[in-house]
């Protein structure tokens, strides 16, 4: 068949894989465990439109506006959202639904591209705030209350700030603290918790972005939950908020034709989530704490998980091989796939869709590999680049400029043009408007040839990147 994408994803679930990655259905392995088997087989058949009796997402009275309200009982809201467009256009529609143009915002410089390209939409000042990285691991670990408090301080014309939590990595920081005073000074609170609509399952997880004081909190549900690809969240807690702009925000940006399939599964994942989530998640919490336990006679893997336990990062210093090498021979030879590599290891996002199993072909790969790699070094540090670009032009002013493409060194000192990302996580190390300093490009162009991916540049061999011309 000419099927080509259809033939590739047919061999992947042919082989089985062992799923560490997103999305948090785990290749329906919870579907079938939970007895759910027969609706999501013929989910096909529920892929229709707004015909009577289905609804309407963007103005629901119906069907969705009962899922939606349940949906806000669970997640203990005051008004919840479904998006079918991911949380990049929950992020985007919270930005603009709170900021006007040329009003400005405070944001972790790490932020999802989705912020910027809000900023870019909205005609909004983003002011950054320097994420924490951890020199061991290049885990980014999120925001320095004190510094956050300080942003604010020097910024009190900002109409909100918008931080992630947790991080991509399931790092989490005293949140209450920052929505306390943010709200004492008269800001919106902006939660990305894209990769933490899970945390509400256990007290033994960090609290959730709505328990600390948050105003409007986007989860990608599809990440940890076990719903489909693009199905999201957006909760709204207290008066702070003007629900119907950010509706209206929505109804510009999201699909008019929205995916009943998209729909159906957070309907699913919201059941799952209150009859059988806390069941679900203390298991896999005990599987953890069992991977935990057994992984420690390995001398040579260290992870990191001491936030969201269901995040971890497997470092693969002491092999002597990188992150990308690990990721490459966990898919090759153990039919293993993780959510993501960087220089100095893997990431697994583990969810209530993996069973024991997942973990014990884990500890048996990773003991497996630690002996064939016993003898290695351990590899060279590479540092992540400690510093915010210079902002030259906002967003929208970059984006709208005329470019031009010059060698990748001969852009020293310019200001970039276009997003440098590397993927995952998806964070710019460069976005139009910034100054381009030899530091990141020599970092970019040294992580790219140990293996990893860049994103949003336009030439892929990394040779031209475009500048803003004049
Ligand atoms: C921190 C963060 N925020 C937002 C998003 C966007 O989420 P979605 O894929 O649901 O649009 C991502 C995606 O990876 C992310 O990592």
């Amino acid at each position: 068949m000419k099927t080509k994408i259809i033939n590739q994803l047919k061999e992947i679930v042919d082989i089985d894989l062992i799923s560490f990655h997103v999305p948090g259905h785990k290749l329906g392995k919870v579907y079938e465990k939970l007895g759910y088997l027969d609706i999501v087989k013929n989910i096909y058949k529920m892929d229709t439109t707004e015909i009577s009796g289905t609804d309407n997402l963007h103005s629901p009275e119906g069907i969705i506006k009962e899922s939606q309200d349940r949906a806000a009982q669970v997640f203990k809201s005051d008004k919840t959202y479904y998006l079918v467009n991911g949380s990049t256009c929950g992020i985007q529609s919270a930005i603009m639904g709170v900021c006007s143009p040329n009003d400005k915002i405070i944001v972790n410089r790490d932020c999802h591209q989705s912020v910027i390209n809000a900023c870019i939409l909205g005609d909004i000042e983003p002011t950054y705030i320097l994420p924490k990285i951890n020199k061991e691991t290049n885990i980014l670990e999120g925001v320095d209350i004190k510094e956050v408090l300080e942003t604010i301080d020097k910024n009190l014309d900002a109409k909100a700030i918008l931080l992630t939590y947790p991080t991509y990595y399931g790092i989490t920081y005293d949140l209450e603290t920052i929505c306390d005073y943010a709200h004492n000074r008269g800001m919106v609170v902006i939660v990305d918790e894209a990769h933490g609509s899970h945390l509400g399952l256990s007290t033994k997880l960090p609290r959730t972005a709505l328990q600390q004081g948050a105003d409007i909190v986007i989860q990608s549900a599809h990440k940890t939950l076990p719903s489909f690809t693009q199905s999201s969240m957006l909760h709204i807690k207290g008066d702070k908020v003007d629900c119907n702009k950010i509706c209206s925000i929505l109804r510009i940006i999201e699909s008019s034709s929205p995916s009943y399939l998209l729909m159906a599964s957070l309907d699913l994942a919201v059941d799952i989530y209150e009859t059988k989530g806390e069941e679900l998640m203390n298991d896999l919490l005990i599987n953890i704490k069992d991977f935990e336990e057994k992984i420690k006679d390995n001398k040579l893997i260290d992870i990191y998980n001491e936030y969201d336990k269901t995040k971890i990062f497997i470092s693969s210093k002491k092999l002597g091989i990188t992150g990308y090498n690990l990721d490459t021979i966990l898919r090759d030879k153990y039919n293993i796939q993780v959510e993501l590599a960087n220089y100095y290891g893997v990431l697994l996002i583990c969810t209530i869709g993996n069973d024991r199993s997942d973990f014990k072909n884990m500890i048996d790969a990773l003991n497996d590999i630690s002996e064939r790699y016993s003898l290695n070094k351990m590899i060279n540090h590479i540092e992540y680049p400690m510093i915010i670009p210079e902002k030259v032009l906002n967003p929208r002013e970059a984006f709208y400029k005329d470019k031009k493409n010059v060698k990748i060194y001969d852009s020293i000192g310019e200001v970039c043009g276009e997003y440098i990302i590397p993927y995952p996580p998806g964070i710019s190390l460069l976005s139009p408007g910034e100054k381009i300093s030899k530091e990141i490009i020599d970092y970019i162009l040294l992580c790219n040839k140990k293996g990893m991916n860049i994103s949003g540049i336009k030439d892929s061999n990394l040779e031209f990147i475009q500048i803003v011309k004049d």
